[in-house]
C-alpha cells in the first residue's frame, strides 16, 4: 500500500520527516550491523525516514573502509533478498558510509571520531549504537563523555545498547549506575527488538483503542494469561552466551516479561514514554515474589536432546559446539507469575520459551473462564473455553477461539475460530529494527526498557537464578516435540491447559 504522503514511511507508518544525523555504529563488522542494521538503514533512507544528508559512521577494526562497504553489501544481499537491492540505491546509501578504525578499548579512537564528526561538520545530531558485547558499553559511553560527545547542547547525542541489560540484579545495577555516570538516563536506549514487532506494539491499540475488551480485561473473565516464543532453531553460533545466559535470562527475564507488563499494565494518563513506562512498572512491583519452597512449582527448566525437527535430524545441546557435554543450562523455561493488583489477583501469568520445539511461533493466549452453567453438557464434547491469541509470529494478528453448533440435528458443539490478520498478504510488515532505529532518532523511548523496569525484572527472577545456580541436573525434551516435562504441572487449575502452538 503506497502512501500518498511522501515523508509517510510505507514500511513503519510513521510520517515524520527526518534531520541529518550521525549515526555512529560501534562493532559495525559484527553480525547485528550486517543483518539488521543496514537493512533497517537502507528501508529507511529508502522510505525517507533517514535524511539524505545523515552519515553512517562505523567503528570497527582490522580492515579498510572499502572492504568493510563490501562486506555490508554482501550481508545485505545474502541475508535480505527481499529488499531487491540495486546498484543505484546501494550507491546512494554506501555514499552516507565512512569508516573510522579502531579498539574500543584505546583512547585514541574516540579522539578519531570526535575529530571526524568535527571534519564532516554540519551535523549537530548523533547516535551512538553499540552492536558489541555487553562489556564495552561502558568503555563506550566514557569514551564519549571525554570527547564531550556526549554533550547535548548542539543537538541530541543518544546511546543505544542492546540486551542482555546485565546477568543478574547485580551486574545490571552496576551497568546501570555506570552508565548513568556519563548520560543522562534519557539519553540510554535499551533496544528490545520484540517491542519493536508490529504486533506487540499493535496490543496497546487493540487494549486502548477499543472499548469492547476493558470490561473483559481482568480476572472476573479471565482464568489465566499465556506468552509464548517457540522457536524451533537451536543455539547456532551463540554457545559461549548461551551457556551462561539460557533461557530464562534470554527470553523471559527480557522480552516475555516486557510483553507481559503491556498486557497486564493499566491504562497510562498519555501515550508518552515515561506515561507508559510507569504503569509497566506498576505491574513489576505487583508481581508476587517467588518463595525458595514454590520455585518447583513455578518455574521450569529443561534441555533440548536429539530429535528431529522437520525431516532433520538435530543434536542434542550437550552436542552442540562449545557446549560443555554435562551442561545442565535450560533451552526451555517456563514460569508461573502471579501480579498481587486489584485487576489481576489469581490471574496466573504463565510465560514459556524454547528452543528445538515444532515450530516458530509466538503468542499471546487470552484464555477466558468457562461458561458459569454448561447448558450443552447432554453431549459428548463440552465447549471448550474461549481464548483471544494475538499472533506476534508468524502470521501477524488475532483470532478468537469460540464454540459454535455442529451443522445439523444436534446441539453439540465445535471449536470455531475467527482470525483476523494484521495484514493483507503484500503489504508490509515493519521489521522492528527500523520501528526501533527511527524511535531512536525522533527521541521517543517508549518501546525501549528504562534503568529502573531493567532492575526491577531482574529482582523477580533473582530467586529462580539462586535456586537453579544450585542444580546439578535438568530434564530432558526431544528435539521437535512439545512433550516438555513439567508443562502440564505448571497449568494446574488453569482452564483448558497448556495450549500448544497449533
Ligand atoms: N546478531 C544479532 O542478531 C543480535 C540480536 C540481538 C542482540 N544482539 C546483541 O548485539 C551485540 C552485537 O552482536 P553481534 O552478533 O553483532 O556480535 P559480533 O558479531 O560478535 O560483533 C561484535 C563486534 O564487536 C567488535 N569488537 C569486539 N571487541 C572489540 C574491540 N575491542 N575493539 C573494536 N571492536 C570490537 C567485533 O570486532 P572484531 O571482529 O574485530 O572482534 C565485532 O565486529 C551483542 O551485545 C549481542 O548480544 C545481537
Amino acid at each position: 500500500m503506497e502512501h500518498k504522503d511522501k515523508n509517510f514511511c510505507n514500511y513503519c507508518n510513521k510520517g515524520d520527516a527526518m534531520e541529518p544525523a550521525n549515526i555512529v555504529i560501534f562493532g559495525a563488522g559484527g553480525d547485528l550491523t550486517k543483518r539488521k542494521l543496514v537493512p533497517a538503514l537502507l528501508k529507511m533512507l529508502d522510505c525517507g525516514l533517514l535524511h539524505p544528508d545523515s552519515r553512517i559512521i562505523g567503528v570497527l577494526r582490522g580492515v579498510e573502509q572499502q572492504q568493510w562497504i563490501d562486506a555490508l553489501h554482501k550481508g545485505v544481499t545474502d541475508y535480505c533478498p527481499e529488499l531487491k537491492l540495486d546498484n543505484e540505491k546501494w550507491q546512494r546509501f554506501s555514499a552516507m558510509l565512512k569508516m573510522i578504525s579502531g579498539d574500543l578499548q584505546e583512547e585514541q579512537t574516540y579522539e578519531n571520531l570526535s575529530a571526524s564528526l568535527e571534519e564532516l561538520g554540519g551535523h549537530t545530531h548523533a547516535m551512538f549504537y553499540c552492536a558489541v558485547p555487553p562489556r564495552w558499553y561502558t568503555t563506550i559511553a566514557a569514551g564519549l563523555e571525554q570527547q564531550g560527545l556526549t554533550d547535548q547542547t548542539q543537538g541530541f547525542r543518544r546511546v543505544v545498547i542492546e540486551k542482555p541489560f546485565g546477568m543478574d540484579l547485580k551486574s545490571a545495577q552496576q551497568l546501570n549506575q555506570e552508565l548513568q555516570e556519563v548520560l543522562d538516563e534519557s539519553q540510554i536506549y535499551r533496544i528490545d527488538h520484540y517491542l519493536g514487532k508490529e504486533s506487540v506494539q499493535n496490543l496497546l491499540v487493540y487494549r486502548f483503542a477499543n472499548s469492547i475488551l476493558e470490561p473483559l480485561w481482568n480476572r472476573n473473565f479471565i482464568d489465566h494469561i499465556q506468552i509464548s516464543a517457540a522457536e524451533s532453531i537451536g543455539i547456532e553460533y551463540r554457545a559461549n552466551y548461551y551457556e551462561k545466559s539460557g533461557a530464562l535470562r534470554d527470553m523471559i527475564q527480557s522480552h516475555l516479561m516486557q510483553v507481559m507488563t503491556l498486557v497486564a499494565m493499566e491504562p497510562p494518563v498519555e501515550f508518552t514514554a515515561d506515561a507508559v513506562r510507569d504503569e509497566k512498572i506498576k505491574v513489576l512491583r505487583a508481581v508476587r515474589p517467588f518463595k525458595v519452597d514454590g520455585i518447583k512449582q513455578q518455574a521450569i527448566a529443561a534441555q533440548y536432546g536429539s530429535g528431529c525437527i522437520g525431516d532433520e535430524k538435530v543434536k542434542a545441546y550437550v552436542a552442540e559446539e562449545n557446549v560443555s557435554p554435562d551442561s545442565v543450562t535450560e533451552t526451555f523455561a517456563g514460569v508461573r507469575f502471579h501480579i498481587d493488583n486489584w485487576r489481576w489477583q489469581g490471574v496466573p501469568f504463565i510465560l514459556w520459551t524454547g528452543k528445538r520445539l515444532p515450530k516458530r511461533v509466538s503468542e499471546i493466549v487470552i484464555r477466558f473462564r468457562n461458561p458459569p452453567f454448561n447448558l450443552f453438557d447432554t453431549h459428548a464434547t463440552p465447549p471448550l473455553a474461549n481464548s483471544l491469541v494475538f499472533r506476534v509470529h508468524p502470521d501477524e494478528g488475532i483470532a478468537l477461539r469460540m464454540n459454535a453448533k455442529m451443522p445439523g440435528l444436534t446441539t453439540d458443539t465445535q471449536r470455531m475460530v475467527m482470525r483476523a490478520p494484521y495484514a493483507e498478504n503484500g503489504d508490509d510488515v515493519s521489521e522492528a529494527y527500523e520501528v526501533l532505529l527511527h524511535d531512536v532518532l525522533t527521541g521517543d523511548a517508549t518501546l525501549f526498557s528504562r534503568g529502573d523496569e531493567v532492575e526491577e525484572s531482574w529482582k523477580i527472577i533473582e530467586p529462580i537464578l539462586a535456586a537453579w545456580k544450585e542444580r546439578i541436573s535438568v530434564d530432558r525434551y526431544r528435539a521437535g516435540s512439545w512433550e516438555v516435562p513439567g508443562m502440564d504441572a505448571l497449568f494446574e487449575g488453569c482452564v483448558g491447559g497448556w495450549h500448544k502452538p497449533g
